[in-house]
């Protein structure tokens, strides 16, 4: 058996954008808690220029990010077509990611305006599902007040903004995580960004990955609307050989920093909309899987109120680790294409060999 599987621990190349070296979470340099603090443009343009922008600088990116979140007609067309249920949000969002690269300039566009797309997409996503009609962004605000504001049709309060764009700015990259590194892979075929990030979708949806922060809420609604024991479920669960999701991290064994943050965040949320009980629920239910597994809750745990509390539906909580990790995504697309070389290991042959195929033989 080859010691390589699920590349753990093998480093497969290089990077300026950010790290988790000894478990610390960095931003081309700068540590996940002090960096949490900067603006949401900031740190964007901090990954894809591995430098901060100046005064100048920032005003013209925020500027040019938000005057490019609008939609093509032809995009918000189809997307009336697609979005409404019973479809997954996270499948619409793969079709959504796809079509913008047809219904824009797939050769020419760049970042700033594909990031801005796809934030637009997925608050237009959630608008058509909950039956509301689209909104503009508002032009005297920042990048993550239009995002709030076209998803939910609230101007954020200043201390909401501000959670939020930590919380964006906590998912925007992880190194080598599954979804940007399946960006890397098909960036290093020199496909367009539309196709690296339709795939980089594919990897977030599923449960190991951001797919978990959906799930989290789920057991958390079970456990509360049955009325259950949450030792007892997490016990119910654990026999069955089935994970807790929120739990665990290939990289973070001794807790995940981004979730010491997630954390107080939730507990404000949720004491401010009276969703107290979830968290109450949460606390139980780490203090249990840590005290008896050595498990730390990661990334995906505290989000899932943190979500449900600015009143988004679970099914699409996915969607905005996808807006947020768009960011990532971008940065390792560029990056992979300044030295491209071809992402193409080799697999270990472990099936039969010597065989010889003569017509018919196989034939019942
Ligand atoms: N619940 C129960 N047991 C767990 C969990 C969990 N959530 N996570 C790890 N374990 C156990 C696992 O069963 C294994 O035990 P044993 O050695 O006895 O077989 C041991 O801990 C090591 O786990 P692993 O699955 O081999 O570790 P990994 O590095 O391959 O997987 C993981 C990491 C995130 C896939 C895993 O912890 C997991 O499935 N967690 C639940 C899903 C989840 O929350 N995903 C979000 C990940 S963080 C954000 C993101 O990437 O989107």
């Amino acid at each position: 058996m080859t010691n390589s599987r699920g590349l753990a621990g093998i480093i497969v190349d290089e990077t300026k954008i950010s790290s988790t070296k000894n478990a610390h979470l960095i931003y081309a340099g700068y540590p996940i808690e002090e960096i949490a603090q900067a603006s949401f443009e900031e740190v964007v343009f901090l990954l894809w220029h591995t430098r901060l922008p100046n005064k100048h600088e920032l005003t013209a990116f925020r500027q040019n990010l938000v005057e490019q979140m609008v939609l093509p007609a032809e995009t918000i067309r189809l997307l009336l077509y697609i979005a409404k249920e019973p479809q997954h949000p996270m499948s619409i969002l793969r079709t959504t990611t796809s079509l913008l690269g047809t219904t824009n300039d797939v050769e020419h566009d760049e970042p700033p305006k594909i990031l801005a797309k796809m934030l637009t997409a997925i608050a237009a996503i959630i608008r058509i599902r909950d039956n509301e009609p689209l909104l503009e962004a508002d032009h005297h605000l920042g990048v993550v007040d239009n995002f709030l504001l076209m998803m939910t049709g609230k101007k954020p309060s200043q201390q909401l903004s501000r959670m939020f764009s930590t919380v964006m700015i906590l998912h925007a990259d992880h190194e080598f995580n599954a979804s940007t590194f399946t960006a890397r892979v098909a960036a290093s075929t020199l496909t367009d960004y539309y196709s690296c990030l339709t795939a980089a979708v594919c990897a977030l949806k599923g449960p190991l990955h951001g797919g978990a922060n959906e799930r989290v809420f789920e057991m958390l609604e079970t456990i509360k609307q049955q009325q259950i024991d949450p030792i007892v479920y997490l016990q119910d669960q654990l026999h069955a050989k089935r994970k807790i999701m929120g739990f665990g991290h290939r990289i973070y064994k001794n807790g995940d920093p981004r979730a010491v943050i997630l954390k107080k965040i939730a507990a404000e949320l949720a004491q401010e909309t009276d969703n107290q009980v979830y968290f109450q629920i949460q606390t139980q239910i780490a203090d249990y899987m840590l005290e008896k597994f050595k498990l730390h809750p990661n990334v995906d745990y505290y989000t899932a109120l943190i979500y449900h509390c600015l009143g988004l539906q679970k099914e699409t909580f996915t969607m905005i680790f996808a807006a947020c990790r768009t960011v990532g995504w971008l940065a390792h697309i560029m990056e992979q294409r300044q030295e491209n070389v071809l992402i193409r290991p080799c697999s270990a042959y472990v099936g039969p060999t010597g065989r010889h195929y003569s017509k018919g033989a196989g034939e019942i």
